[in-house]
């Protein structure tokens, strides 16, 4: 193993940069060579067309800032099993050969991982560094942690023109069917309310807690402000299980619907139980709000940080794992190992598991959603009383730090 290639796919997110750091410094130290093959898989692809590529040199790499997010070997959403091309393989190995890459270090989630499952089966030496914001994955995936900090500064920020407004707002954020983001950044943010694919929404249950803490905080208020915040994830379901997308939006290049339009769907509904709700009226006159004809209910709005949630920086522990899963992808390539994603690092011990068992999809542990809902934040369903179980642990504990 003399000369790596990095590869970033998928959607961008923070601590990329940071793995492609780890990467190039961990090659340098062994005297290999690390080189950027732009663009995600549509470079690979094309690799063969390619003059040169742009080596990690100490100085290149010296450039490379960790704390940005993004990533400085780019993206794109290509997929290799759907190129139509019968020889797509052998012009990756063409490509490969051409510029004397010997292995890859690829970071992606679950789709850029299927597509290391079929490299690898095709001898293409590769190990996968996990990344995802939407942080599905078995592992941790670097760019989780600085979205979910990006998240709750939204959610705190939009409550100071909430509160000054009297409006409720509606986040509606990334993060496909699984609502790790959603939860973990609508907690970080003092959400009022998460709404998240794992549970399929009634609308009821959300509008009556939402009236309750709404003008509980109106009301009680010395100079009759409050607000309601409610964090979306953009691939929620009602409660008929049907997802609430734009049929408009299309498809990118996976082949995955584009989700938008939760957010809009989630006012919609709210709006139509406020104005049958004869208590209404009564609150808003209470409060010295109501104004016949120009404002006789609070207003809702939807908000969509769309792509702000995974750009800017990164979160310092988004560049621990980055640094750390960049480093481990190196040490295992030259190990002899392919088809492999890292897990994670643990002092000298590097954890790793088979790429095609890392991808598959973890959701929202529903138990641990019971707790909030007792501590009042309302994931749109009825409150259950858990009955927590005691374990105590002898000897080390997992711990993130
Ligand atoms: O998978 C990461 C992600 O940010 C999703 O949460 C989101 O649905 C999607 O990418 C958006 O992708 P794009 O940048 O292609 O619009």
């Amino acid at each position: 193993m003399k000369k790596i290639g990095i590869i970033t796919s998928g959607g961008d997110c923070a601590g990329l940069n940071a793995v492609v750091k780890g990467v190039g410094l961990t090659a340098a130290s062994h005297g290999m060579s690390t080189y950027v093959i732009p663009n995600g898989y549509a470079g690979i692809y094309n690799l063969v067309e390619f003059d040169s590529l742009t080596e990690l040199s100490p100085a290149r790499l010296d450039i490379v800032n960790v704390s940005l997010a993004g990533s400085e070997a780019g993206h794109s959403r290509v997929k290799i099993s759907r190129i139509k091309d019968p020889h797509k393989y052998d012009r990756i190995k063409e490509g490969l050969k051409k510029h004397g890459i010997d292995g890859l270090v690829i970071s992606g989630g679950d789709d850029t991982g299927s597509v290391i499952v079929d490299l690898a089966q095709n001898g293409i030496n590769c190990i996968h560094a996990p990344k995802t914001m939407d942080l599905d994955l078995n592992s941790y995936s670097v760019g989780g942690d600085s979205t979910i900090n990006r998240i709750g500064t939204f959610v705190q920020d939009l409550k100071t023109t909430g509160r000054t407004h009297n409006r409720i707002i509606v986040v509606e954020v990334f993060g496909r069917y699984a609502g790790h983001t959603a939860f973990r950044g609508g907690v970080g943010g003092g959400a009022d309310a998460v709404l998240i694919p794992e549970i399929p929404v009634n609308f009821d249950v959300l509008y009556s807690h939402m009236r309750d803490v709404y003008w509980m905080r109106i009301l009680g208020s010395d100079v009759r402000a409050g607000t309601y915040s409610i964090v979306v994830a953009e691939g929620m379901k009602n409660s008929n299980g049907e997802e609430l997308y734009d049929e408009n939006s299309g498809v990118d290049s996976f082949g995955h619907k584009k989700l938008a339009g939760a957010g809009r769907y989630v006012v919609q509904e709210l709006t139509k139980r406020m104005k049958a709700d004869p208590r209404i009226i009564k609150y808003m006159k209470q409060s010295g709000m109501y104004v016949e004809g120009l404002y006789e209910a609070p207003e809702i709005r939807t908000v969509q940080p769309g792509h702000l949630v995974r750009a800017g920086g990164s979160s310092a522990y988004d560049v621990n794992y980055g640094m750390e899963a960049g480093m481990a992808a190196v040490e295992l390539l030259k190990a002899g190992y392919s088809g492999y994603s890292v897990v994670d690092v643990k002092g000298t011990h590097i954890r790793f598991q088979k790429t095609e068992e890392l991808i598959k999809q973890r959701y929202v542990d529903l138990d641990q959603i019971r707790f909030y809902e007792n501590m009042n934040m309302c994931f749109g369903r009825p409150i259950t009383e858990v009955t927590p179980v005691f374990e105590e642990v002898h000897g080390q504990v997992d711990r993130i730090y």
